[in-house]
């Protein structure tokens, strides 16, 4: 995820840019850069770290061109560094992007056999030589934007600038979001509505497909295959604040809606439907290392332990690989056993949290081998480690982490199935299932998002006084009890516990009477019959049941005091549903509570202290 922004006017840009920027820094920030026409050519400055730099060197330059192109980068392709820092140029074009390209790689040796020197590890600086080989042709700057978009697969909003046309800046978009804006003399375009409101409420929504050519005079608009659209603008009534957080009360809400997003994104191009397999090309493991593998011990704290937990289950049943899970700081200084075969898995959102960090550095000294899941590339984890796989997420404000754990599930499932085809533990057909579900997924989780949100919203009042809530699971379902108990834990300060559905009797059970409601994940899977037996237990006791519930299990939700319904799906899948209901109780708790849910007391998003 990044952020970008373009303006055409009578104004200086550059700091009209780096406005828009900082009102869109939201959208990642390890580095940032602007194009501006300036004397007959475009000035590119760009610089890495927080948009202060940007800013120092800019004030530098002294720029007073009115044509310009802006960008803030959340690294997915290349570390951040100011080779990798946008806009790209290639001749007389300059290309800012948020989004993912697939298939840059193919293009990549493609325009290096035309000539073309790439200089960057970017998907990007593709997309900006595309287009300077079609002005090569002859074409104009719209034109050669069209037809460089024809090679293109995956998602984009662009905003290009070419020497040839000073007074013009071209944009277009798939799948990444692109907003224009436009005033008296001037018109903007920006990833987001937050970067425009200072200087317009009068704005247009591009659609996927649709290029705009921008100039002082207003924006011309049309579908890539050259069909005119005709919209209007259309007047946003918001306030800076509220939409940074896009509407939504917290950043906590706004990112549990993301979640489609952060799947979609995580998801793109790594599963080959085809094939019914995942394409993991960018983690650098052969088929011989997949065989070599003996065992998979997964290091992480908090949520991404959670993660890990549901990863160790997939890796165990549907890859046949030995799994352990460790909780870094305890997998720290205690001499546990690292031995040869073993691959060290570390997740962390942050790629930073030092216990994480800390304990696979150990392990690696040790001798294993070590593959990185983060969400921030170029972090420290995924530095130190032999391979990383990223989650693409985009950055994650709220404390406590939603959209990042939903991706860190979705890389450690790929890897699994990715393994079980390479260990031969898989067949093509139960494969297929699984890679069809989880594309599935994003559409799945999207469709009720709304509906469960009002659902939990709806039942809140009646058990947000209570001082202990249970949560219980089994199977795939026990991680999501532990995050559901957590998420809660964290934001609305009431005590809770995550518990394997099979071991409440072996103690919770002393603590339940009506005053406990208990959160039951009772998906039809394998586990479900038992897990219904739990529940008649805690509900024997008293205790207020709350189920989340496969859709239509009416058998079930007629024991409940209160039910969430979640899509059917795969077996394997169904963390990817149930979690959601969890998180949204939580945020429902703390926001009735008035706790302080996007930074609450004593917890930081990154912890790097031991
Ligand atoms: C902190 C955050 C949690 C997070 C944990 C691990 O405790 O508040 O949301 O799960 O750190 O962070 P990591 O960045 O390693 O996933």
């Amino acid at each position: 995820m990044c952020g970008i922004v373009g303006y055409v006017g009578d104004e200086e840009a550059a700091p009209i840019l780096l406005d828009g920027l900082r009102r869109l820094e939201y959208r990642g920030y390890d580095s940032a850069g602007v194009a501006v026409h300036e004397n007959g050519g475009l000035e590119i400055v760009r610089a890495v770290g927080k948009l202060r730099n940007l800013e120092k060197a800019l004030s530098d330059k002294g720029l007073g061109g009115t044509v310009g192109i802006g960008h803030t980068r959340w690294a997915t392709h290349g570390r951040p560094s100011e080779v990798n820092a946008h806009p790209h140029a290639s001749g007389p074009i300059a290309v800012v992007h948020n989004g993912i390209i697939e298939n840059h790689l193919e293009l990549r040796a493609e325009l290096e056999a035309d000539g073309f020197t790439i200089a960057s590890d970017t998907d990007t600086e593709i997309v900006s030589h595309l287009i300077h080989r079609e002005t090569k042709a002859g074409h104009d700057m719209a034109t050669a934007v069209r037809r460089a978009l024809g090679h293109v697969e995956g998602a984009y909003a662009i905003a290009v600038a070419s020497e040839a046309e000073p007074r013009r800046v071209v944009v277009a978009k798939s799948s990444s979001p692109l907003v224009l804006g436009v005033a008296r003399g001037a018109t903007y375009c920006a990833s987001d509505i937050p970067a425009l409101l200072p200087y317009t409420n009068s704005m247009v929504f591009m659609e996927d497909g649709e290029i705009a050519v921008l100039d002082e005079d207003g924006f011309s608009l049309s579908t890539l295959r050259g069909e005119p659209v005709n919209r209007r603008p259309r007047k946003i009534s918001w306030s800076p604040v509220m939409a940074e957080k896009a509407g939504f009360k917290h950043f906590m809400l706004k990112e549990i809606f993301e979640q489609p997003r952060a799947l979609e994104d995580t998801l793109r191009g790594r599963l080959d439907r085809e094939r019914a397999d995942v394409e993991t090309a960018e983690i650098g493991l052969s088929e011989a290392d997949a065989k070599a593998i003996r065992r998979v011990i997964l290091l992480a704290c908090g949520t991404s332990h959670h993660a890990t937990i549901a990863g160790r289950y997939w890796l165990e049943e549907l890859a046949g690989v030995p799994a352990i899970t460790e909780l870094a700081s305890e997998f720290r200084g205690r001499d546990a056993v690292v031995e040869e075969g073993d691959l060290v898995i570390a997740v962390s959102q942050s790629g930073e949290t030092i216990d994480t960090l800390m304990a696979a550095k150990e392990a690696k000294e040790r001798g294993a081998k070590v593959l990185a899941i983060a969400n921030v590339n170029g972090s420290a984890i995924p530095r130190m480690a032999d391979a990383s796989f990223y989650t693409h997420a985009g950055p994650e404000i709220g404390v406590a982490s939603t959209k990042c754990f939903i991706a860190q599930l979705a890389n450690l499932l790929m890897f699994s199935i990715w393994l079980a085809r390479r260990r031969g533990a898989m067949s093509e057909s139960e494969a297929g299932e699984l890679v069809e579900g989880l594309a599935r997924i994003p559409h799945l989780v999207d469709e009720r998002l709304k509906t469960t949100f009002d659902a939990v919203s709806g039942m809140v009042r009646e058990f947000s006084g209570a001082r202990d809530v249970l949560f219980l699971g089994r199977g795939l379902s026990f991680p999501m009890a532990l995050e559901g108990a957590l998420k809660l834990k964290e934001i609305s300060y009431v005590h809770a516990e995550g518990y394997a559905a099979g071991e409440m009797k072996h103690g919770p059970i002393a603590l339940l009477d009506a005053q406990v409601p208990v959160i039951v994940i009772a998906p039809k899977d394998r586990h479900y019959e038992r897990v219904c037996s739990n529940l008649e237990e805690a509900r024997a006791r008293e205790a207020k049941i709350i189920g989340v519930t496969t859709a239509g299990d009416t058998q079930t939700q007629a024991l409940c005091d209160a039910f969430v319904e979640v899509a059917p799906t795969h077996e394997a899948l169904s963390p990817f549903v149930t979690v959601i209901p969890l998180q949204l109780y939580a945020y429902c708790v703390a926001d009735h509570k008035g706790t302080d849910v996007d930074q609450p007391r004593n917890l930081a998003k990154t912890v790097t202290v031991e």
